[in-house]
């Protein structure tokens, strides 16, 4: 054996088969100079409080070196969690910091949760199309899928939830359909997790985007009013928040708000992930909660993304017409567009629209089974009303190519 010659190595892990090239590809394209990037999730960073989250930076380090600096309980900086406790506990729900675990962002609470309640083969009970970041996070758990749709007329909630370890969905502005789910479905959904026993993970990154009408109650709100007295709660709801819309996502701080028997099992989960989340983060997180930071910033996040929102949507109805319908979105941060013809491949549009310097994803990602190609979700956030109107021009000319071909 000459000293480049390997010995045969151990194979990759099996669910290593199961991952799809079609997110690397908009990744490793979507961010050239001249590429329109209209795929990702991301916020437009002119609203982030620069200065204020300076200033908190430096005094968590220089005035709360312990917190900051040291390794955190792994359930997180306990007056942080009291501060989540008391951020979504209502008239009918209390919470405790028992049901709260401080997550490295939303996608670690994802991780976390297929840890603790997915074996090879359990199944869960998805919001169907599904969030592609949660598919990639239990991937690697060999979960079985069974998807429901809340807004189908026949939608029957204790069947989509029956028998399943958890079931996933977003009623906030879901990812990727940017939809609402209704109260009325999102009673039925919380009822069903009481009669079923079945976890309801209710994930809402979205939830303060509203940019028309009166907020929704959470389910997890909704739950709490079916055992008033219930303290702290131990319901089936399991509720995940994430500073990264409404306040920065390099602050890598999320939450997860459940049952203290479940807490504790996350909590298990995490000792083996990362220890703890980063205690500068938190404490960050912390003092800008008593700051009001995010409170503060939100009109402004909300006159900006709305008007991005209604430009989007006037481009694509001026552009994409011809081949797209699609619903303007009451909040989040994107568009669904369905492609008239069942039979156009939203995969090939990927490729032309790469071509002509606009990138969206499309629906196979967000299919645990690849087969929806029919769709397109497409981000307002991140670019001025001009770039999505040039866009939307782009999009079109790829459309055209496809229809053609
Ligand atoms: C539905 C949903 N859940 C979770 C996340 C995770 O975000 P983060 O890890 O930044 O909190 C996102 C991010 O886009 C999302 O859209």
């Amino acid at each position: 054996m000459d000293q480049f010659t390997q010995p045969e190595r151990p194979a990759f892990a099996r669910w290593l088969g199961g991952t799809n090239d079609v997110t690397h590809m908009f990744l490793s394209a979507g961010n050239g100079p001249d590429m329109i990037n209209m795929a990702g999730g991301l916020p437009d960073p002119s609203v982030y409080p620069v200065a204020e989250l300076a200033a908190i930076a430096r005094d968590a380090v220089a005035k709360n070196p312990r917190d900051a600096l040291n390794y955190s309980p792994i359930e997180g900086l306990p007056a942080l969690r009291d501060a989540i406790a008391a951020r979504f506990s209502d008239e009918n729900l209390t919470l405790t910091r028992d049901n709260v675990l401080i997550t490295t962002a939303g996608l670690q609470g994802l991780d976390l949760l297929g840890k603790v309640l997915i074996d090879e083969g359990g199944l869960i009970a998805a919001h169907s199309p599904t969030y592609l970041g949660a598919i990639d996070a239990w991937r690697a758990r060999l979960p079985a899928y069974r998807p429901f749709n809340p807004e189908s007329n026949a939608f029957d909630a204790v069947a989509a939830l029956k028998g399943a370890q958890f079931a996933y969905t977003v009623p906030n502005f879901s990812n990727p359909t940017g939809r609402l789910i209704d109260l009325e479905r999102r009673k039925a959904l919380v009822e069903a997790a009481h009669e079923t026993g079945t976890w309801l993970v209710e994930d809402d990154p979205y939830g303060a985007l509203y940019y028309d009408g009166d907020p929704l109650p959470r389910l997890l709100s909704l739950s709490g009013a079916m055992r008033p007295g219930d303290t702290p709660y131990s319901g089936p709801v399991v509720y995940m928040g994430t500073l990264s819309k409404e306040l920065a996502p390099g602050l890598r701080i999320g939450w997860l708000v459940a049952a203290p028997d479940l807490i504790a099992a996350l909590t298990m989960a995490k000792q083996g992930s990362d220890m703890c989340s980063s205690g500068l983060t938190q404490r960050v997180a912390l003092d800008a909660f008593a700051a009001r930071l995010p409170e503060r910033i939100l009109p402004n996040i909300l006159d900006l993304y709305k008007t991005r929102r209604d430009a989007l949507c006037a481009a694509l109805a001026e552009h994409l017409a011809p081949w797209f319908d699609f619903e303007k979105p009451v909040g989040g941060m994107f568009v669904w567009a369905v492609a008239r013809d069942p039979s156009f491949d939203t995969d090939k549009l990927l490729k032309a629209a790469l071509a002509e310097g606009v990138c969206v994803t499309p629906s196979s990602v967000f299919d645990v089974e690849g087969r929806n190609r029919r769709a397109i979700r497409i981000n307002f956030t991140l670019n001025s009303a001009e770039r999505l109107g040039e866009g939307a021009r782009r999009l079109a000319l790829a459309a055209a190519r496809v229809a053609a071909a």
